[in-house]
């Protein structure tokens, strides 16, 4: 890989020097070391923040960090059940966490999104925890930590949250606006592609987990049930591509009963199609942002649908085609520093309605249309998975050269990524991981196997399923009424 060496070290260390230490131990990583700005709340390790540098420090020989995060962020899930009903619920993971020093003691102070801006839900902050477990397991051949009685509770409650029965009947996780990357307000409430495309990757590594004993065996079976209906929901109706927009395109409405085709009931006029019908390659397609009643949103998200390629969430005929919509849509996917969070961006009328008129998720800027170059890593991965090593080549070589004289910025804005972000951090720490791990993959694309998944579930016969995962009364209930 011909990256200037000097670009890697510098890299190396400021990563090494973003490390958070606890009672002397490294135990996560600062999310922005800017001497320039404010640090709100850049000054804490973020959970989704942490698995670029997690990988990073697991591939290059450091794993005791990543060991020490998993241990104490476990301890900071929440383990009783809340009646405080501002208080986070029973088994979330922590959004991030601060090391905070008394007189003569320390403690970590959790933040559950309860402090965070518009007090946004870290839902994907349990999913990309049991990832990193993992990923973890799978670098050092620690399977023991995962086996630990206090770990394996974790991983238990952590699907209890997820898989419990709710007011939708969907195998997709229905979730407010903002709980994930994205962790503003971005009209992407409900079933966003990023949150589903984690879950079906933290169902499976749960599986690869959980120990077979009695107090895991319903959980594995509910997360068994839950994988292939959840693969073929977003397979079949997420998916776009110019064959399915023509079928979007001639749907009837208003289909009441069981044999409609249109079960969402998308009006056609509700999509793009102008524009669609030109930006798709004929053999690119990609899965849309979120599907709901009378909602197709056909917003490119970069991130689930990267990573519906790493945990084959996708097809393999899918990946393909959604590396060859990036390949062919390089200038607006990519531009000048990989890669655009979404695309397009919302504009106008949208933009007020959807974002609440946030000026920092105005058109092409942050989460509304910015370039993330924290997103390398995952762009790599998918590249790695479907043979198409080119795509990421050619994404390192554009970052390498802007990056570090940026000072490793956050995110970028316009529509081709041209300008530094207008409120970016610098020094952000998952910039430069996301950019070393990049670099580490390339050079060994094994490391793939640490993140990625292969292989599809079977579909469960539905006299096998026993029943949904039940909430604790729904469970006591059952248990009163049998016999
Ligand atoms: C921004 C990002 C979020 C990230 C946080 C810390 O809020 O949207 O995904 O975790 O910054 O870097």
């Amino acid at each position: 890989m011909d990256i200037e060496q000097s670009l890697e070290l510098e890299a190396w260390q400021l990563l090494k020097d973003s490390i958070i230490y606890y009672q002397d131990q490294p135990i996560g990583t600062l999310a922005a070391c800017d001497p320039d700005a404010s640090p709100l709340n850049y000054d804490q390790c973020f959970i989704r923040d942490f698995v670029a540098p997690a990988l990073v420090f697991l591939v290059r020989g450091y794993p005791e960090i990543a060991r020490n995060f998993l241990e104490k962020t476990l301890l900071l899930q929440v383990k009783d059940p809340q009646w405080d009903f501002f208080k986070p619920g029973f088994g979330l993971m922590p959004a991030s966490f601060k090391v905070e020093f008394g007189a003569d003691n320390q403690w970590l102070k959790a933040d559950f999104g309860e402090h965070a801006i518009g007090r946004v839900t870290p839902v994907d902050s349990s999913l990309w925890w049991l990832l990193l477990l993992r990923a973890y397991v799978r670098a050092t051949g620690d399977v023991e930590l995962a086996h630990r009685e206090d770990f394996q509770t974790g991983i238990r409650l952590i699907l209890d949250l997820c898989l419990v029965s709710r007011f939708d009947m969907f195998p997709t996780l229905l979730v407010p606006d903002g709980a994930c990357m994205i962790d503003r307000r971005m009209g992407i409430a409900g079933h966003p592609l990023e949150i589903q495309s984690l879950f079906y990757g933290a169902l499976k590594a749960a599986l690869e987990l959980l120990l077979d004993n009695s107090d895991n065996h319903y959980f594995i079976q509910a997360a068994r049930n839950r994988l292939f209906p959840l693969m073929r929901h977003i397979r079949d109706e997420y998916w776009l591509d110019l064959d399915r927009l023509n079928e979007i395109y001639r749907y009837r409405v208003e289909e009441y009963g069981e044999h409609g085709l249109n079960k969402f009931n998308i009006y056609s006029d509700s999509i793009p199609y102008h524009q669609l019908i030109e930006w798709l390659p004929t053999n690119g397609g990609y899965f849309a942002g979120n599907l709901g009643p009378s909602h197709l949103d056909c917003r490119f998200f970069s991130l689930g649908n990267l990573m519906s390629v790493v945990t084959s969430l996708a097809s393999d005929r899918q990946s393909h085609a959604i590396m060859t919509l990036i390949e062919q849509r390089q200038k607006d996917l990519i531009g000048h520093m990989p890669m655009k969070i979404c695309y397009p961006a919302m504009e106008d009328m949208e933009w007020k309605l959807l974002t609440g008129c946030d000026p920092k998720n105005r058109p092409w800027s942050y989460h509304n249309g910015g370039n993330w170059p924290v997103l390398l890593w995952v762009l790599a991965s998918a590249a790695i998975k479907t043979g198409r090593k080119e795509i990421a080549f050619e994404a390192l070589a554009i970052a390498s050269r802007n990056i570090s004289q940026d000072g490793w910025p956050e995110y970028y804005d316009g529509r081709s990524g041209r300008l530094m972000g207008k409120e970016a951090r610098r020094f952000q720490t998952w910039t430069i991981a996301g950019f070393l791990f990049a670099l580490d993959l390339m050079r060994n694309p094994e490391y793939l196997s640490l993140i990625s998944f292969d292989g599809d579930p079977s579909p469960i016969p539905l006299e096998n399923v026993p029943n949904r995962r039940q909430s604790h009364a729904a469970r006591q209930w059952a248990n009163s009424s049998v016999g």
